[in-house]
């Protein structure tokens, strides 16, 4: 393949060094207000040793993130609708850009690739995506059913691009649908999964047009004798490291170089140091960058390090060899403006190297929007000096959560740049940084360009006392926290922030709230969910919620502070054998992601989630299935509660067995396992001097006769593989 690759002139690196040293302050600025001691939350949890222990992973969580306080926000309030539209429009539209991009991969596959493309799948996409609209308009048109009668159909609810349904009140109540077509969906994917080697490798040069790295038939055998389900889902991967192809193994070199001494990283090398050089017999070593942290960063650090390796130590032998660097506070680190990561990503999708020598690297100080397409809701038409009506989005139109991940996306739901504090703490947003490093972040948001790894902070699987699902004693709703998300302070919304917004709600008792009827089960439940009913919450929060905050008010300004402790509702904390009483566990974001998600999921209870933050399993769970998705705003809280409450327990019970089940069999350690074995094969690929060399190459027969026999991974095998494939040419995806 002509690759060209930019040679890095004194030039450009000086101009880096530059940006470098004008960016740090910014770094350091979130490092040190990360470290800065008395921020870590106790999420609610009781204060002796014993707990504490055991909730360390979750006390963790809370890490502060302060940001720099937003520009001016005149208190001038929207009208409700013009955030976050619940519109058609992004069903079908399309970037320019992207059309092009298109275009190109089908050239590009029409004369490379003989197995289906990404092209194939996009197209697919589209055409259901336009079958469903399709159906919406025919079956949307309210006043007309009788019109056209050799075509009636069933009502229908709009199922848009951008995650939301959008109930149809002629159609049942929404939460029947999204449940049987959420089934579907699983189902779907779970009977797609490739079963053999030879399939993987095939799904894989569909997906990706291109051949796997190096190794992963000893990544397959890995996953094939542990068990991993759904083999081939693992798209965020993909998504992560598409724009680190467009850079030549040199420049990554030389980035993850640069990243690997900064303060707060850690890398980790694979191999470190040879046991016994005859064997080959090899163990992964890490090495934390101390300096710039105090002593709770640096024994953080050395903790997730560690864990890392614990995480690696079945399959170090397996590796390639290996350097990856990673950002050891748990917040995403980079951020890249579109316009540099959309080059890099089209420079990959037709092979080639990107050349800065041709393209301006725009960095225009746009904040949150940077990252966003320019005809994106967030860049097009949001003006971040406005703060949403929080009070109109409670009474609004209705929309409920079908595909969570793309409801995560600022770009197109603009109000939560101001709704989770996590961005809104940010002011408008950070610059674009220049350079893209090759590093792994614990979390990352659909803004932010951090490779996503697999974080052991979420892991337990103690979860205390838990009754079955019919023994459980409280039917409510149960959350405890502390006041994260934001730093309270004024001159920040923090007052709209989404754990405010949460305790607030579902304290007042003043006020009337829009909820559809439920259908009980003596009414006939494909009668038509009709339009809401303005209840009152004092009703509603007395027989759904048990919601509070405990101890007493953190991050904050002591005249804020103590304004939040009057103002929101303060509880009892409850210990995990408590909380394991109620039938309803919510789990939403504070400072960052939520780490109590694998501890809840694994109880019978249901559990409710809210975030931003998308996750190493997300392409490999269902909503609806396995756990009920929450928007942002939580403004479907009411109807989703009192749906499953009015009559559908046995709903709520089954979501409840699943999600444990899921947590079982979806989530154990050789899951998380899996995914960081893979995402580091990918790693060594890009890597590599020559990422041809450093990629599997085995076709046809040969790969054939591989799948059938059984692999068992013995060092032996590892090594005769590998030479295996060096020996073989390959031909087809040269
Ligand atoms: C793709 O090929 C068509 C003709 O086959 C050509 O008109 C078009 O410009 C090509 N597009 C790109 C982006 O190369
Ligand atoms: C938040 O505070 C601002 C000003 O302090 C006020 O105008 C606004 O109504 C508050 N919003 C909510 C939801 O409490
Ligand atoms: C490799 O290439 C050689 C010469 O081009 C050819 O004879 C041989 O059959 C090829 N082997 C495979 C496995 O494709």
């Amino acid at each position: 393949m002509a690759f060209r690759i930019p040679i890095p002139r004194r030039g450009i690196r000086s101009a880096l060094v530059l940006l470098f040293l004008l960016l740090s302050p910014y770094l350091l600025f979130k490092h040190l207000s990360i470290l800065n001691g008395n921020t870590v939350e106790e999420d609610g949890l009781p204060k002796t040793n014993k707990d504490l222990l055991k909730n360390k992973v979750e006390n963790r969580r809370d890490e502060l993130v302060i940001g720099k306080p937003p520009n001016s926000h005149d208190q001038i309030q929207l009208p409700f609708g013009i955030s976050d539209r619940i519109d058609d429009e992004y069903i079908e539209l399309e970037d320019d850009q992207d059309q092009m991009l298109k275009q190109k991969y089908r050239n590009k596959s029409k004369s490379k690739f003989r197995h289906g493309s990404i092209s194939d799948k996009i197209e697919k996409e589209e055409e259901e995506g336009q079958n469903n609209q399709q159906d919406d308009n025919n079956n949307n048109n309210d006043l007309d059913l009788g019109a056209d009668n050799r075509n009636i159909k069933r009502a229908e609810h709009k199922f848009l691009k951008n995650g939301y349904l959008v109930p149809n009140p002629k159609a049942p109540h929404p939460i029947y649908k999204l449940i049987s077509h959420s089934k579907q969906l699983w189902n779907k994917k779970l009977n797609k999964q490739s079963k053999t080697l030879k399939q993987a490798v095939d799904e894989y040069r569909r997906r990706y047009e291109r051949n796997p790295p190096k190794g992963f038939e000893r990544w397959w055998a890995y996953a094939e004798k542990n068990n991993v389900q759904l083999k081939d889902e693992y798209d965020q991967i993909y998504h992560d490291l598409e724009p680190f192809h467009a850079l030549p193994p040199k420049k990554i070199q030389s980035l993850l170089k640069e990243s690997s001494e900064l303060s707060g990283m850690y890398t980790i090398s694979c191999p470190g140091i040879s046991v016994t050089a005859s064997s080959g017999s090899t163990k992964c070593i890490y090495k934390i960058v101390e300096k710039g942290l105090n002593e709770e960063g640096r024994r953080v650090a050395k903790e997730r390090a560690k864990e890392q390796l614990g995480l690696l130590k079945d399959i170090e032998n397996l590796l390639e060899p290996i350097k990856i660097v990673m950002y050891s506070h748990d917040v995403p680190w980079q951020f890249v403006g579109h316009e540099y990561k959309g080059a890099l990503e089209d420079a990959a999708s037709v092979r080639e190297f990107f050349n800065p020598d041709e393209h301006e690297i725009d960095t225009a100080h746009l904040g949150w929007a940077s990252a966003c397409a320019p005809h994106k809701p967030l860049r097009h038409d949001y003006d971040p000096d406005v703060l949403p009506n929080l009070e109109g989005l409670w009474t609004g139109d209705k929309s409920f959560v079908w595909d969570h991940k793309a409801t995560m996306d600022p770009c197109i739901h603009p109000t939560l740049t101001h709704l989770v504090g996590f961005l809104s703490g940010h002011g408008k947003g950070p610059g674009p940084s220049k350079e893209l490093y090759p590093v792994l972040a614990m979390c990352k948001t659909t803004l932010h360009a951090d490779v996503l790894g697999v974080s052991m902070e979420a892991w337990t699987e103690d979860v205390g006392d838990d009754p079955i699902w019919d023994d459980k004693k409280d039917d409510r709703m149960l959350w405890r926290g502390k006041n994260t998300g934001i730093y309270f302070k004024d001159g920040v919304p923090w007052n709209i922030s989404q754990r405010i917004n949460l305790v607030s709600k579902t304290s007042q008792t003043l006020g009337d709230i829009p909820v559809f009827k439920v259908p009980s089960a003596a009414d006939n439940q494909l009668e038509p969910v009709g339009k809401p009913n303005n209840i009152p919450l004092n009703n509603l929060n007395d027989h759904l919620m048990d919601v509070a905050f405990v101890d007493q008010a953190i991050q904050c300004d002591s005249n804020v502070c103590k304004q939040v402790e009057q103002d929101y509702k303060f509880g009892s904390r409850k210990d995990w054998s408590q909380g394991n009483q109620y039938k309803y566990l919510l789990d939403i974001d504070g400072n960052g992601w939520s780490a109590r998600f694998k501890r809840l999921m694994t109880t019978n209870s249901v559990v409710l989630k809210s975030t931003i933050f998308p996750e190493w399993y997300t392409d490999r769970i269902q909503p609806w299935v396995h756990y009920i998705p929450i928007k942002a705003d939580l403004t479907d809280l009411y109807d989703v509660l009192s749906f499953f409450r009015g009559g559908h327990d046995d709903l709520a019970k089954e979501i409840a067995i699943q999600g444990t089940k899921w947590s079982k069999s979806f989530w154990r350690k050789e899951d998380m396992v899996a995914y960081q074995f893979r995402l580091f094969l990918e790693y060594s690929r890009l890597l590599a001097n020559d990422r041809e060399e450093a990629s599997f190459h085995l076709t046809g027969e040969e790969l054939k006769k591989r799948s059938d026999e059984d692999i068992i991974i013995t060092e032996e095998t590892v090594s005769q593989d590998v030479n295996d494939i060096v020996q073989t040419n390959g031909t087809q995806f040269q």
